[in-house]
């Protein structure tokens, strides 16, 4: 465990630039160890989670070498070539690397294990082993709470899987893309139909390594089919900077009197940019300036200025572009004016930790006004006064994000906010500590 008390600051003034997006970068070490040939990456974020993913592609027969800051070059066996992995695969703490690897694997002719930390292993993994089971591959997975299905699990990969179509019963990404890249190695069209659409980097990489995917949208939803068996050709990628870690500074700014906060590469793909959206109709001043695109991604720098935020009701069809940014919009929601009410967000229970739960536990141990609800947190907030603060630490759950939001409330409050341990923050945010301290001096 690694404590900290993240203490009241003065205005908040700089430049700073946010590491590679966590999804983004994912994808391009998995995607470049299904091409044959050399991918070469930058901006990749260098954190527990992507090096999991590195490991496991290693593990069954990619090159993956880093060959500077954020610099990494990917040699790729090819679709179908992936070897056997020869020792369990630890996703650490990483449910993306766990469900799509999971996919992958699953129209490979390999058996494989997944392990992960406390916090992994309590996580549901049914929602990508009934699609999986359907295309063909077999899961002997432990037993968690109420019957759920979660690591440390072994499957065994199909040859040839079965293409499917797949409707999605829960709004996930994870999911979508499992499915997806399952598809890549099954001969015939793989179909996954999702009713409310979230995030579309593996679709926008499938396309740009040769993948023959196409998207229609229906009234039922957004219909995305690929075809198998592919042959991927490798890519030059430039990962953009991750807008679920720009959130915590956007935050920082808004709600420390006196700052100016300028974030340099924030990936604004519509399907993440929830949070700019909502904080903005709180009345937060975020500009964008300087926009771009960088790796087929919408880019730009936020200048981010102290706001007097007013509480609303969130609109719960904005909550898959901004799935993990809830934590800290509670903490902007609790330094408001007037009442913030939030709904439809039973996903955020399967998180890295009930995200619900534990940010109604912290805010109100640091002197929040909360109410927790089946399906979402009500907050009053202060009216721009500071919260008290903790006495004691707060429990983190080997959460990052529950980590990162309660060091921004911690900024705001009076007596500081102390956290059990920052020591989770490295799965998303290595740097996130350094770059605060520089801030706030
Ligand atoms: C992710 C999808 C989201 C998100 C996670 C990353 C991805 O999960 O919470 O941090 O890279 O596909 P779900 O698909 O489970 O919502």
């Amino acid at each position: 465990m690694r404590p900290r008390r993240f203490r009241p600051t003065g205005a908040l003034k700089g430049t700073i630039r946010v590491p590679g997006d966590k999804s983004i970068s994912h994808r391009s070490i998995m995607l470049g160890a299904l091409a044959v040939g050399e991918t070469r990456v930058t901006g990749l974020l260098e954190g527990e989670d992507v090096l999991a993913t590195a490991a496991a592609m290693r593990a069954m027969g990619a090159q993956v070498e880093r060959t500077g800051e954020g610099a990494w070059s990917v040699h790729g066996v090819g679709v179908g070539s992936l070897l056997q992995p020869q020792a369990p695969l630890d996703m650490g703490n990483s449910g993306t690397s766990t469900r799509l690897l999971m996919g992958i694997v699953a129209s490979h002719p390999i058996t494989a294990t997944f392990i992960g930390d406390a916090s992994l292993s309590a996580r549901p993994m049914g929602r990508v082993i009934d699609p999986l089971s359907q295309m063909g591959a077999s899961f002997e997975a432990s037993e968690g709470a109420n019957g759920s299905q979660t690591l440390p699990l072994t499957m065994r990969g199909a040859l040839p899987a079965v293409p499917i179509e797949y409707r999605l019963p829960v709004a996930s990404a994870q999911v979508k893309s499992a499915v997806l890249l399952a598809g890549l190695n099954t001969p015939g069209i793989t179909t996954v139909i999702e009713p409310v659409p979230t995030r579309d980097h593996s679709e926008r990489m499938l396309r740009g390594f040769g993948a023959d995917l196409w998207v229609e949208d229906s009234r039922g939803g957004r219909v995305i089919r690929i075809r198998g068996e592919a042959d991927l050709k490798p890519q030059v990628i430039e990962v953009p900077g991750d807008p679920s870690s720009a959130a915590f500074f956007i935050v920082a700014a808004l709600l420390v009197p006196g700052s100016e906060v300028l974030i340099q590469n924030v990936g604004l793909n519509p399907t993440r940019a929830g949070i700019v959206t909502v904080l903005r109709q709180m009345g937060g001043s975020i500009e964008e300036l300087n926009p771009r695109e960088v790796g087929g991604e919408p880019v730009a720098d936020l200048l981010v200025r102290h706001s007097e935020l007013t509480g609303i009701t969130v609109d719960p069809a904005v909550a898959p572009s901004m799935i993990d940014e809830f934590p800290v919009l509670f903490v902007a929601a609790a330094l408001a004016q007037g009442t913030t009410v939030t709904t439809g967000l039973e996903e955020l229970r399967v998180k890295e930790s009930d995200r619900l739960s534990a940010m109604a536990a912290a805010l109100t141990a640091a002197g929040a006004r909360v109410t927790e609800t089946e399906d979402g947190l009500t907050i009053t907030g202060t009216g721009g006064e500071r919260l008290a603060g903790t006495s004691g630490p707060i429990a983190t759950h080997l959460d990052h994000r529950i980590a990162m939001a309660m060091a921004i409330a911690g900024l705001a409050s009076a007596g500081g906010v102390e956290l059990d341990d920052t020591r989770p923050v490295a799965t998303s945010f290595p740097v996130f500590e350094a770059l605060l301290d520089g801030l706030a001096r």
